[in-house]
């Protein structure tokens, strides 16, 4: 089942008396417009999203992902928080690490995943379904800028490709704080800048112009795909983003940049 914590959920675009604006994609919208104009990206992507992430990445997000998992060093007995974990893929990896040998009186690990978006829970519930995942994991609509959960509850938050979909990530990185226990793990899969010229020449040509045509074909919908493509250069580096996490409250701030650079993995701690 998939709880809906109705306070968490996107709200409809509400007036912005502040004025206050966010970029979706390469457009400034109003702030409070954002998170709408977000889950209308993968309310329509969301069947075809994991698809997708093959088709696109050739494959390469499973390693990407793997990575984050490998640094997570997942345990038997950890509480997982896995904000904008959309259809699973990363609960999923963690439970087959974390579950794989639990010892005896040990209690396995469980994950929660929490998504903004009802569509792409829906989807990762079913797979779990399929699968015959049915312990220790949950599925619950809420919003990373105001998670509905306790302080010091989780022993780790994981978030891939999620931040830089969210409106206000300094808040979103406060929550994150906020709701690990002292000595809990902060890890985030994002993608990021690369450096290398002609790299980045090539994957220029390859996002602007081939992915929409593909998001057209697989998912029928370019444009949000264009968008996703947009989001990721809008982004800020990995120093800048390291810079955020620290003033969050994070200690022990690192980054590990993958792919030559098209994507990073931030590591912190709440101490
Ligand atoms: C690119 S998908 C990533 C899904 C999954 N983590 C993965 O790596 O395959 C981004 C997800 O972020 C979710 N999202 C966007 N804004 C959010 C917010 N403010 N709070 C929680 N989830 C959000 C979207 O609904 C979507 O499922």
């Amino acid at each position: 089942m998939i709880e809906d914590h109705g306070e968490n959920t996107a709200p409809s675009a509400p007036a912005d008396p502040a004025g206050e604006t966010a970029s979706f994609g390469f457009r400034e919208v109003r702030a409070s417009e954002k998170a709408v104009l977000v889950r209308g990206v993968f309310d329509s992507v969301a069947t075809r999203y994991d698809v997708m992430n093959d088709a696109m990445s050739g494959g390469v997000h499973r390693l990407w992902k793997s990575a984050m998992i490998d640094w997570l060093r997942p345990r038997p007995g950890m509480r997982v928080l896995d904000v904008a974990g959309g259809t699973g893929d990363i609960a999923f990896r963690i439970l087959d690490k974390a579950n794989r040998d639990v010892p005896e009186g040990k209690a396995a690990a469980t994950v929660t995943v929490c998504d903004i978006n009802e569509a792409m829970l829906s989807v990762g519930r079913d797979r779990a379904v399929n699968a015959g995942r049915l312990d220790n994991l949950d599925w619950i609509v809420g919003n990373a800028e105001a998670l509905p959960y306790a302080d010091c509850s989780s022993d780790a938050y994981t978030i891939a490709f999620g931040i830089r979909n969210v409106t206000d990530i300094p808040a979103a990185l406060r929550e994150a704080r906020r709701v690990l226990k002292p000595g809990g793990r902060f890890l985030c899969l994002e993608f990021s800048n690369v450096d290398i010229p002609l790299l980045k020449q090539g994957y220029d040509f390859y996002s602007f112009s081939v992915v929409p045509q593909m998001g057209r074909l697989i998912a029928g919908d370019a444009e949000s795909y264009r968008y996703l493509v947009e989001s990721i250069r809008k982004f800020p580096d990995r120093e800048t983003f390291a810079g955020m996490i620290e003033a969050a409250g994070f200690s022990r701030v690192s980054a590990r940049a993958m792919s030559g650079g098209i994507v990073a993995l931030h590591s912190a701690w709440r101490i």
